[in-house]
């Protein structure tokens, strides 16, 4: 089968090779998938950089998350058949963005059979990780005002929807008039491109000088530094990711006379920690797919020839929406 490896740490549009290696075969509790499509995610950058919080030996294939056909399964995989169609995400070292992958059995949930295979790859970490944080970690209700930082982007893109699925008002925050376009094309109710208009000033603006009830921050350093200047009374703040590079020391004296919280969210955790939350998840992000409520915004798919330039697109903070993997043939 043919495969993108990384052998050595690096830029991603410079160390992901395609190769031709030997198909993977599953172990106990795995399964052996033909993948159908790879989205893309920042942790497959930061993996190739070796800066992800787990780093698979080398040489490796990354590729976390994807929509696949199930054709082999190993010992001890009860609730999954060869032939089932499914999604969710890949076991490095043996990742999606080849012809055949590992999944773990627990971490395959069957793809909606209202997505194409496209946004079923992108409906797993994305959606998962606004899903916690804006109803477990944050318990948004109806009516509050959420602002999403990196909009347009992939847990951005995601959080607009569920945002809004959940009745909440968006300020969606973006850097450049094609973000800000699908920001809107997402169901921000208001987009503020950050290299023109300044976020606090509309936040203050829209809600009467309250401030947003929750910030989804996947961002960090000056974009987590300003939120603090537009948070509500008892509001939150979910810490998501550092994708400028920065990560903020936040000032506790602030969070105590402003009274707001900050949240970590580490979605990976859950699967460690509370498996059946994850699952719990996907059945509702399913039928809000069925709904017509969710639905990733696929804007790119590339095939072999363009992969390692697109990860490295994702890296440098140019694409939109979903970017994703299409195997050849
Ligand atoms: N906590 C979790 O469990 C979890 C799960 C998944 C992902 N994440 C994290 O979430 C972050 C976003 O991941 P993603 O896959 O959704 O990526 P993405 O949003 O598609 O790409 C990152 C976006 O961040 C913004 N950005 C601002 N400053 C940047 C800079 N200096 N360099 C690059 N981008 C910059 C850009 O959007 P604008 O130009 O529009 O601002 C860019 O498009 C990453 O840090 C990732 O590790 C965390």
């Amino acid at each position: 089968m043919r495969a993108f490896r990384v052998h050595e740490m690096g830029e991603p549009g410079e160390v992901l090779r395609y190769e031709t290696v030997d198909p993977p075969s599953p172990g106990v509790a795995q399964v052996l998938v033909r993948v159908r499509a790879a989205a893309v995610n920042f942790p497959d950058a930061l993996l190739c950089r070796g800066e992800y919080q787990s780093k698979p030996p080398l040489p490796f294939t990354p590729g976390l998350e994807l929509c696949a056909e199930v054709t082999e399964v190993g010992d001890g995989v009860t609730g999954v058949n060869v032939g089932d169609r499914v999604l969710g995400s890949a076991e490095l070292p043996t990742g999606g963005f080849a012809d055949y992958a590992l999944m773990r059995e627990g971490a395959v949930f069957p793809a909606p059979a209202s997505l194409s295979d496209d946004e079923a790859a992108s409906l797993f970490i994305g959606y998962q990780t606004g899903w916690f944080a804006l109803h477990r970690r944050a318990a948004l209700q109806p009516g509050e005002t959420v602002l999403v930082h990196a909009a347009a982007g992939g847990v951005g893109s995601a959080a607009i929807q569920l945002a809004k699925a959940a009745g909440a008002r968006v300020i969606g925050v973006v850097g450049g008039p094609e973000k800000a376009k699908v920001a809107t094309e997402l169901g921000a109710d208001v987009v503020v491109d950050r290299n023109t208009d300044d976020f606090v000033e509309v936040t203050k603006d829209l809600t009467e000088g309250r401030g947003a009830d929750v910030v989804f921050d996947p961002v960090g350093g000056d974009s987590f530094k300003r939120s603090t200047k537009c948070i509500a009374f008892e509001g939150r703040i979910v810490i998501i990711g550092f994708a400028s590079g920065t990560i903020p020391e936040p000032a506790l004296n602030h969070a105590l006379i402003k009274n707001y919280s900050l949240m970590g969210l580490h979605w990976g955790l859950y699967r460690q920690r509370a498996p059946e939350t994850i699952g719990q998840a996907h059945t509702r992000l399913a039928e809000l797919a069925d709904q017509g409520l969710v639905k990733p915004l696929v804007s790119e798919r590339v095939g072999p020839d363009a992969l390692a330039d697109g990860v490295q697109r994702l890296a440098d903070g140019s694409t939109v929406g979903r970017l994703v993997y299409v195997p050849a043939g």
